[in-house]
């Protein structure tokens, strides 16, 4: 008897992963990283963003052409998209051509989790950001950083500061740090900043940037989004330095040897002084670096 195909894989947020999957991403971005060579991967991937980025799109290009794949970068401006084909209809016809993966970021939040039941050829899904919703590789290169960095899980003080309300990183950050039992979470921001409700009930939310640095041993800064509020809404850039940016001074706060992290774009003199952002403690482009076998061991875990 015929074995039936095994299901198809998306990646499209942190609770539909099981425990093993996580695991076994995170071991192999290490060994990526530390030079395992990487699997050679006949499949093909095509990179469909409807907002703009800079190192996940390239990120997922280089990971796959490292996997020897054959990478399409869907130029939007010139694409259908903008003579109002859907996003189901482009997806079936990318599939139709044979495209194996479709990495997407979207500004509606789910938006991408809709197409899984779209009937079409098996297409396997990777969300690179869903509005206000998840960015689940993200998420992982960023556990598989400080796992690089040496964290003890269960005696780490994580926290993260700013706009945490409309950033994808931040949710999906959370609810892979509390499964790989992250001993104490904290959030902090501006009010107007912080979620409505909180997923995980053992997140701590601090009042001051001061609260939520003390004793920290890993401090992860965001973004204002100014795209995802109301121009009113957005804040002065000084005065939200003054109470939200991070400096040397807060450094002194935390625990000796913390590490400081930002998804990127960062915005220098906002959220974080430069001195903090380029200094010893920073793990920024550390970040970014393994980001590329973060995505390389995603798609491996996807196809291979
Ligand atoms: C983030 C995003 O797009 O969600 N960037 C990223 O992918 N590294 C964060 C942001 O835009 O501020």
């Amino acid at each position: 008897m015929e074995k039936p195909d095994p299901p198809v894989r998306h990646l499209l947020d942190i609770d539909s992963l099981a425990e093993r999957d996580i695991e076994s991403i995170i071991e192999r971005t290490l060994d990526l990283a530390d030079g395992a060579p990487p699997e050679q991967l006949d499949f093909t991937t095509a990179n469909l963003f409807f907002e703009p980025s800079t190192r996940t799109r390239v990120s997922f290009e280089l990971a796959a052409s490292r996997l020897g794949m054959r990478v399409i970068n869907i130029e939007l401006e010139r694409s259908s998209a903008t003579k109002g084909e859907s996003l189901e209809d482009t997806v079936a016809t990318l599939a139709a051509m044979g495209v194996d993966c479709l990495v997407a970021r979207h500004p509606e939040t789910g938006r991408l989790h809709e197409m899984v039941n779209h009937p079409q050829p098996p297409v396997r899904l990777l969300n690179a950001g869903d509005g206000q919703g998840e960015h689940p590789s993200q998420a992982l290169l960023d556990a598989a950083t400080l796992v690089a960095g040496g964290i003890d899980w269960p005696a780490a003080t994580i926290a993260i500061v700013g706009d945490v309300r409309h950033s994808r990183v931040a949710r999906s950050d959370i609810k892979l740090f509390a499964r790989l039992g992250a001993g104490c979470l904290r959030i902090a921001g501006p009010g107007e900043m912080l979620p409505d409700r909180l997923d995980n009930d053992r997140v701590e939310v601090c009042s001051t940037l001061e609260a939520a640095v003390r004793n920290a041993d890993v401090i992860m800064m965001l973004r204002v989004q100014r795209e995802r509020m109301d121009r009113a809404g957005w804040p002065d850039p000084d005065q939200y330095h003054h109470h939200w940016g991070l400096t040397e001074a807060h450094l002194g706060m935390a625990r000796p040897g913390c590490h400081v992290m930002h998804p990127g774009p960062i915005n220098r003199g906002m959220e974080i002084d430069a001195a903090v952002a380029d200094g010893p403690r920073s793990l920024i482009l550390e970040q970014v670096r393994m980001g590329v076998y973060a995505r390389m061991a995603i798609f491996e875990w996807m196809l291979a």
